[in-house]
Order: structure tokens, then C-alpha cells, then sequence
């Protein structure tokens, strides 16, 4: 078993293939954390924790005349708010009496195989293979009667560990949840950086590094989905730790709302790290006998640098994260009409982008925003989900039998969270959206958004989008979301619920998910927030790709990938080839390289097909058919980031490697040229050294050694924005 209690030193030790974490029952009954780190055979570390008598930092009752003993620098598993921890708290509860403590001693524990699950949340599984271990310790406020139980799942083999936290309100009284961390974790020491990707709308998930200092620091979302602001992944690393080589530490939360990452370096030098559901505006009521249950934590630990953890996410959220089929199955290769129409198409213009489109070797349209109700621009029709008979004559139906006709499939745009202010729907419900009593909603995009915490509105969401679904043949459906949320207020909960309602929105999300989204298996569905802003791995359990940003600029684009590549899978990211000047940035790079960039996750196009040279429908041709070559690679193989876009200007390259290391292909953009520059030389990755490799284009052979110490050289004549691809194959 993965998982072991040793009585006899009061022990938790959890083991995966490389790594260990460990805690302790100490003396009055707390739970301490010892270690979480390079793997070891010693079952207690109990050593590490060393008392002593520290001005100024208060002892708990039972600790008796022993000044030694004070959770204000004792490392925990979870902090016990208002007991002499100053730090971080793990949980913020207010009592029947109006108390705010949370005293949590170990109560009990349960060891058993496979995964622990939490109710309408999603979460990894996993399969009899993966051998998981579940622990669950009972942290018990004897006072309160209330229990936070801690779950730990350990995919040993695969070096994961899950956390999440599960509530009861065991007492006579009703209590209020105001914070609750799905995942606190003490280090010992604090020399370690902090790396998080943050963002704006159309230039998401730019990478961050700073080294901790004094004080918190904090990541999170306070705008009901996790964001382009940020995301909801972080890592601590040592200072020193680079791509090869170092320990790190992955944090990935499992939740698509508002989310809050802190850490904090305390007086000892010392470092907690805190992740849950962001704090502000969180009121959860639990009645007598109720339960609450926080969303989960993915950790990974990686004593080999920070490639290392990418590959440990990659093939966890390969494997054992997302429900669609199409996890498994090579993507089409789509053409979307957004970019290419905007508003203005009708059945006839759509058409003959298909039509040319297939000339480019596509094989799925998609008919994005545009087809429903009176919407001719973004200001109307969000919630009527019928189609628009003045544009679209012969209905989806006649539209998708003349797509299919062509030989390619069909895909559709939606926004069922959203409603717009001229809508029947709105018409009809005006008290089915978010907004205050006595106050007029704020309005982001011209939309209101839904409330989904209600099953009567989750209810016509499901009716009438499942009726669009089955009502012709759909094989791809982006679902889209295109503001945030304000005005967090409900019509039907009662006011001591109303601090619910941000996370009882995702709940409901979820729940129309499950209803729509894993009800139709055969369906490729893309999700899309204006691009990424719900790019997480909650949203990745249903849908198996995600549109990466609504900046299709192929050197922005770069730098979008290389942050979003860090944790989720390059199956994930959905890009496209679109026309340039780029719509959003006026720049203008070769159609080639769009390519390059864009076969950097899952490839598509986004442009009028119909204004394309032949010379340029070749060049597509190409890239579709070589896309579809190296699919398996791209897709499934290992994936290398060989430059640091943030460090290093000259180009930006990154590489795919089979996982029998028998093939790799290296893209680089060249984004910044000098004249008469130095000559370079790229270096492969996650080859076998002792392996002879042919490089496409190059006479004779190299061994894999030689390719990944001397490198291959990056031609002189290659200009600003241009790409170059090598395809490395073993004899
Ligand atoms: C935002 C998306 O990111 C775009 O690709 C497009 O679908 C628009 N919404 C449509 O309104």
C-alpha cells in the first residue's frame, strides 16, 4: 500500500514512485506536517520538529507550563484558526456562540484502496491500473462537535498526490464557512520561488517567477471563473531550480470559480502555502448534520526541475482527468467562421468557406457566434436558443446536411450561462440572472449572467440546448463565456445563503455539464471564455481541448502556449491559423509559421477561406497533412520547452519526443532578428544518447548525444518570424 499509519511513532507516510509526504499526531493530538519531497525509506522524521520556547508565541491550553510547544511556527497539515497560529489559516468558521475557533485534533483515520470522490465536483479517477491509496484523517473541534476531514489520494505510480477537504458540522448549532483551503502545506525552510501564471483577456497565462519574500503573496480570482487574471496552478521551487534540475512543487487546482493561492514566509523563515476557494464573499451555512466539500488539489512533486513536473501533470490530466472519449481520438482539423464573419454571414457565405475549406484539407466548420434568435451583433439574443431563419433559411438542419454534403462535419457554437437583456428569455424571466435587490446588474459584454444556482434555470438550459443538440447532426459544440460574473445575488436563497452563491454558480455549472456535456459522448466540445479565461482543470474533466485566447497572433501566441503548456496537456490548447494583419495585434507573420505555432496544440483555422491564394490553400494542404503526421507526437509525446520566452528573446522553440524516444520534432519561431547575428545552435531534449537519428534534410546521422549537447544549428537566412521545423527520427 502506498499509504501507511505507523502506530508506534504516530505516523502518516504516503509513498509514490519518487516521492514521500509525511505527517504527525503530536502530543496534544494536532496534525503536523513533516516532509513532502524526494523519496525515502524512513517512516518517521518526527526529528524535524524542533520546540522551543518563542516570545511571543502562544501555547495552546493543554501544552500546561511547556512553553515549547505553539502552533504559531509548529509546521501543519491543516491550521487551527484562532489557536496561537497567526499565519495562513486553512479555515475560517463562525460558531452557534459567535466564536471563530477551529481547534482540530485527530480524531480518527481510514486507510483504503482507490479514490476518495466529492460530490458534484469534478476530480481525478482512477482506473485499476493506477493502484490509488486513499487516506482520510478526522480533524475533530471536541468543543464544536465540527470535523474537517482531510482526504489524500496517491497515484503512486504516476508520483501524484490528491488533496481535499470534506466539512461536517456534527454540532447542535447552525455554523458559517467563510474560508475553507482545499490544501495547506508547511515547508520548513522558504529559499524557494514562486511561479504563477497570470494575464489579462487575449494574454493569458504569462509566466511568472519571483523569489519568496517576507510577508504573502497572492494569486487568485475573485470573478466567479478562474480567470485570464490568473490561473489557478502554481509552483514552489528552489532558487536554483531550473528546467533539468531542482526540487519542485506543482499546485493545480481542480475548480473553474473564484480561487485563491497564497504563501506566505513567516519570522522562522519558514513557508506555508495555502490554495481553496477564494475566501471573499464566501459564506457557506451548514445546519446541524450537514456537509460541506472543498475541491480538490493535484500535487506533484519533481526532484529533477521543472520539465519533469509538466510531464507528471501531462499524463495525470491525459489519463485520469477528462470524461470525453476524444482524450483518445485524433482531432478534426476545423475551420471556425468567427474571424472569418463575425456577425455577418448567411447560410450562402458560410457555405462557400466550406467550400474552399475542404480544399485546405479541413475536415469540421464551425458556425461560431451569430446563428440564434435576433442576434446580428453581441448585444441581444443570448438565451433563445432557436435558429435565425433570416440568416440561416434551411435551419441548422439544412445547413449541417449541406456541410456534410461537402464531406466535412459540423460544429456549433453556444453561451448557455449567459442571457442577453433583449432576449425573449430575459423577456419572459427577468429574475433568472444574477443581480442585487435594489440595484441595477452591471453588464459585461452587454450580457447578464444566469443564475445557475437555481435548478429551475439549469433545468431550460439543459431542455433547450439538448435540443439543439439533437436536432441535427453536431459533432463539435464550443461552449463559450464571455463575462464575468457581478452581482452575486439570488432571488430564491435565502439571505443567510447568499454567500453561497459564487460557488453554488460552478455547482450548478457543473451539473448542466454532466447533463449536456457527458450525455453526448459522440460530441467534441471545445470550451472558451473570450478565449482562455476558464482554462483549468475543472473545466478539462468535460471538455477534452479549450480554445487557448482569443489572440490568434502567432508570436503572442508563443508566449501563451509556453505558460498554458506548463501544467495542461498540449491536447488541451486549441489554436488557430488566422489571417494578418492579425485582427488583434496589426502584426504580420508568415502563413507558415502560423502553422508552426498553431501545431503547437491542437491545429485549426480561423479566416475566409475564400480570400486565400491557391498559393496559400497549398501551403494549408501541407500544413493539415504534416499536422496529421506528427499527431501522435504532438499530442501524446513528451513535451520540452527549449527556450524561455520571459529570459531569452531571439526565438522561442519547444519540442515534442515519442515515449519510445524513436521520433521528435523541434519547432522554433525565429521573434527577434539582428543583423549579422550570432550563429545558434538548439538543443534537443529526452533522446536516447546511445540512439543513431536521421534529421530530416540533413545528410547522415547523429546520436542522440551529440543532438542534445552540440545542438543543431539554427539557420543563418531564417528571418524575423520565420519558423523551422526538424523532424528527428532513430535509424
Ligand atoms: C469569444 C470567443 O473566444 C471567440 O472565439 C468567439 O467565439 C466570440 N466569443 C463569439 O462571441
Amino acid at each position: 500500500m502506498s499509504v501507511r499509519y505507523i502506530e508506534s511513532k504516530k505516523t502518516f507516510l504516503l509513498q509514490t514512485k519518487n516521492s514521500t509526504y509525511q505527517m504527525k499526531v503530536s502530543d496534544y493530538g494536532y496534525l503536523l506536517h513533516l516532509y513532502y519531497g524526494e523519496r525515502l525509506i524512513d517512516e518517521d522524521l518526527s526529528y524535524l520538529i524542533q520546540l522551543k520556547d518563542r516570545g511571543f508565541s502562544p501555547n495552546p491550553n493543554e501544552a500546561g507550563h511547556d512553553r515549547t510547544f505553539s502552533l504559531d511556527f509548529l509546521p501543519q497539515e491543516f491550521s487551527s484558526d484562532g489557536s496561537c497560529d497567526y499565519r495562513l489559516s486553512s479555515i475560517e468558521v463562525k460558531n452557534g456562540d459567535g466564536s471563530y475557533a477551529f481547534v482540530g485534533k485527530v480524531a480518527k483515520h481510514e486507510i483504503y484502496a482507490g479514490k476518495y470522490s466529492l460530490a458534484g465536483l469534478p476530480s481525478l479517477w482512477a482506473t485499476e491500473k493506477d493502484q490509488v491509496d486513499t487516506l482520510e484523517i478526522w480533524l475533530k473541534d471536541s468543543t464544536t462537535q465540527l470535523t474537517v476531514v482531510l482526504c489524500y489520494s496517491v497515484f503512486e505510480e504516476k508520483d501524484i498526490i490528491t488533496r481535499a477537504v470534506k466539512v461536517r458540522n456534527d454540532s447542535g448549532d447552525t455554523i458559517y464557512l467563510n474560508r475553507i483551503m482545499s490544501m495547506t502545506m508547511d515547508f520548513m525552510d522558504s529559499d524557494y520561488d514562486f511561479i504563477h501564471f497570470d494575464g489579462r483577456h487575449t494574454m493569458e497565462r504569462e509566466w511568472s517567477r519571483n523569489p519568496l519574500a517576507y510577508g504573502i503573496q497572492n494569486v487568485g480570482s475573485f470573478r466567479g471563473a478562474s480567470s485570464h487574471q490568473h490561473n489557478p496552478f502554481t509552483i514552489l521551487c528552489e532558487r536554483g531550480a531550473s528546467e533539468d534540475d531542482g526540487r519542485c512543487y506543482g499546485f493545480s487546482f481542480v475548480y473553474s470559480g473564484n480561487f485563491m493561492c497564497k504563501v506566505e514566509k513567516d519570522q522562522y523563515d519558514q513557508a506555508r502555502i495555502v490554495m481553496g476557494i477564494h475566501p471573499k464573499h464566501f459564506s457557506y451555512q451548514l445546519k446541524p448534520g450537514e456537509r460541506f466539500t472543498a475541491p480538490e488539489v493535484v500535487l506533484a512533486y519533481s526532484g529533477e526541475g521543472l520539465t519533469h513536473l509538466t510531464h507528471l501533470y501531462h499524463r495525470v490530466y491525459r489519463e485520469n482527468l477528462c470524461k470525453s472519449p476524444y482524450v483518445k481520438k485524433e482531432r478534426p482539423i476545423l475551420i471556425n467562421s468567427w474571424e472569418a464573419a463575425y456577425f455577418d454571414f448567411d447560410e450562402a457565405k458560410l457555405l462557400k468557406i466550406a467550400k474552399e475549406a475542404v480544399d485546405m484539407g479541413v475536415e469540421l466548420f464551425v458556425l461560431d457566434d451569430g446563428w440564434f434568435g435576433n442576434r446580428n451583433d453581441d448585444n441581444a439574443a443570448l438565451g433563445d436558443w432557436d435558429v435565425n431563419t433570416a440568416k440561416l433559411p434551411s435551419g441548422l438542419q439544412g445547413l449541417s446536411e449541406n456541410i456534410h454534403a461537402m464531406g466535412l462535419q459540423f460544429g456549433l457554437w453556444i453561451e448557455p450561462e449567459m442571457v442577453s437583456e433583449n432576449s425573449a428569455l430575459y423577456r419572459k424571466h427577468p429574475d433568472w440572472c444574477l443581480q442585487m435587490p435594489r440595484r441595477q446588474p452591471s453588464r459585461g459584454r452587454y450580457q447578464l449572467v444566469l443564475d445557475l444556482s437555481r435548478e429551475d434555470v439549469r433545468d431550460y438550459l439543459v431542455t433547450s440546448i439538448n435540443a439543439v443538440l439533437d436536432s441535427t447532426r453536431i459533432e463539435y459544440v464550443k461552449w463559450d463565456m464571455n463575462r464575468f460574473i457581478t452581482d452575486a445575488w439570488s432571488a430564491i436563497a435565502e439571505k443567510e445563503k447568499q454567500g453561497e452563491i459564487y460557488h453554488r454558480y460552478i455547482l450548478g455549472l457543473y451539473d448542466i455539464m454532466n447533463r449536456i456535456i457527458l450525455t453526448h459522448p459522440k460530441i467534441l466540445f471545445c470550451g472558451c471564455s473570450g478565449g482562455g479565461g476558464r482554462f483549468d482543470p475543472g473545466m478539462l474533466y468535460y471538455q477534452p481541448q479549450i480554445w487557448c485566447s482569443d489572440n490568434t497572433d502567432a508570436v503572442c501566441r508563443l508566449r501563451i502556449q509556453y505558460g498554458t503548456a506548463f501544467v495542461y496537456p498540449v491536447f488541451a490548447m486549441e489554436s488557430h491559423v488566422s489571417v494578418c494583419p492579425n485582427h488583434q495585434t496589426g502584426r504580420t507573420v508568415p502563413l507558415a509559421t502560423r502553422g508552426v505555432t498553431a501545431m503547437g496544440g491542437i491545429l485549426g483555422y480561423e479566416l475566409d477561406s475564400t480570400k486565400l491564394s491557391e498559393e496559400e490553400k497549398r501551403i494549408c494542404r501541407e500544413q493539415v497533412a504534416a499536422y496529421k503526421r506528427d499527431y501522435p507526437l504532438i499530442a501524446y509525446g513528451d513535451y520540452y520547452r527549449l527556450t524561455n520566452p520571459y529570459t531569452f528573446s531571439e526565438y522561442v522553440a519547444w519540442e515534442h519526443v515519442s515515449p519510445d524516444q524513436k521520433e521528435a520534432l523541434i519547432s522554433l519561431v525565429l521573434t527577434e532578428k539582428e543583423a549579422n547575428d550570432a550563429q545558434r545552435f538548439i538543443k534537443a531534449k529526452g533522446l536516447n544518447p546511445r540512439t543513431q537519428y536521421r534529421v530530416e534534410g540533413m545528410k547522415g546521422s547523429l546520436s542522440g548525444q551529440a543532438l542534445m549537447s552540440a545542438g543543431l544549428p539554427v539557420p543563418g537566412n531564417l528571418l524575423q518570424y520565420e519558423a523551422v521545423q526538424y523532424h528527428i527520427k532513430a535509424l
